[in-house]
């Protein structure tokens, strides 16, 4: 099966097998079909967080179940439950609509609910561990059903015990605690500007989900017009004194909270800024003149030249500013 079309860089790869489960109980069952039994390479959600520096080496499974409820409700607060395969800016825009609170800043985030917790996707000052109630995973190996709440998802920066063990765990739902009772988060460089520009004085969930999809319509290139992945390295968290010693070279250094006081975040896209990146290209494999931070593919590059191009980037900002940066995406068929 071709995977051009399932991967938001728009990059050629072929799978052996594609197997679609649209029901979570009917996957015990689907593992045992003779194409996934001998190997499953790859769970695919809306593959717009990876590159197909090469094809799978196996069957790739989609989990395409679809539906919402609501699971408990006190009139205040609910556990909101939601299949792997629902598209997630749609969640974020039904669950707004139907009152609730949290999401609003994670609007326009390409993907699936699925694999939302897997890097826990995050802008805007927040991130989905904010309003995880629990991830339901089916583990191959053990063939067992588990539970994690969210403290055992382990959820960090772009990061959590699923990025960790790729493909141990299959997500086939999450569950949500929403409130309807707004608090709402505009701290986050831009977005109260942004707000402030639509005229908007006292904002609502919605009002703020459109602020960010404004932004986001303006610094990020639009997957279905040219091939990206959003961000296509991680901020790199330093330690703080190396972080200071920057400031005093370049005092307009973003800089932001790490994980704890001993840490600053870097903005990578800062970086890859400096060292002249935007805007550039080779062949099709570009760098977006919107946003240094994002890879593009201008057409037929491959993933191998998008690998490549995002290696020489990394060595460029390593010689410069002495920092490391990592992809964010998943690799397939290499690694970093
Ligand atoms: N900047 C530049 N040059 C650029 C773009 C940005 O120097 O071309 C600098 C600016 O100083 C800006 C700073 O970088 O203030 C931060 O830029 P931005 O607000 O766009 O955020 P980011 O750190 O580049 C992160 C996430 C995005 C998320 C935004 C908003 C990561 C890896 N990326 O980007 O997430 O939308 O914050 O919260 O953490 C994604 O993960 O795919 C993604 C798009």
């Amino acid at each position: 099966a071709s995977l051009k079309d399932r991967n938001s860089f728009g990059v050629a790869a072929r799978a052996p097998w594609l197997v679609s489960v649209d029901e979570a109980a009917a996957l015990p069952e689907a593992l045992d079909r003779p194409e996934l039994r001998d190997g499953l390479a790859l769970v695919l959600g809306g593959g717009s967080n990876l590159l197909f520096a090469g094809d799978p080496s196996g069957a790739v499974l989609e989990l395409s179940g679809r539906q919402v409820r609501i699971v408990e409700d006190d009139g205040e607060r609910a556990i909101v439950r939601a299949d792997a395969g629902v598209p997630w800016h749609g969640f974020v825009m039904q669950m707004l609509a139907q009152g609730f609170a949290g999401p609003e800043n994670l609007a326009l985030i390409p993907g699936t609910v699925g694999a939302s917790p897997i890097q826990n996707i995050g802008a805007y000052g927040v991130e989905v561990r904010d309003f995880v109630h629990a991830v339901e995973a089916f583990e191959p190996a053990t063939r067992r059903w588990l539970r994690f709440d969210n403290a055992q998802c382990e959820f960090a920066y772009r990061d959590s015990l699923f990025k960790q063990s790729p493909d141990r765990y299959l997500i086939s739902a999450v569950e949500f605690s929403l409130s309807r009772t707004p608090a709402l988060k505009l701290d986050y460089a831009g977005l109260g500007d942004e707000l402030a520009a639509m005229g908007v004085h006292a904002p609502t969930p919605q009002a703020v989900a459109d602020a960010v999809i404004a932004i986001r319509r303006r610094k990020l290139p639009d997957p279905a017009v040219l091939g990206n992945a959003g961000s296509f390295f991680k901020n790199p968290i330093v330690p703080l004194a190396q972080a200071e010693a920057l400031l005093v070279e370049h005092p307009s250094m973003p800089s932001f909270r790490g994980n704890d006081a001993g840490t600053r975040k870097l903005s990578a896209a800062w970086l890859i800024d400096g060292c002249g990146w935007k805007g550039h290209r080779d062949g099709d494999a570009g760098v977006s003149a919107a946003h240094a931070l994002v890879l593009v593919n201008h057409g037929e590059a491959s993933g191998v030249q998008l690998l490549d191009l995002a290696r020489r980037i990394a060595a460029s900002v390593q010689s410069r500013y002495g920092v490391a940066i990592e992809p964010e995406p998943r690799l397939i068929g290499a690694s970093w």
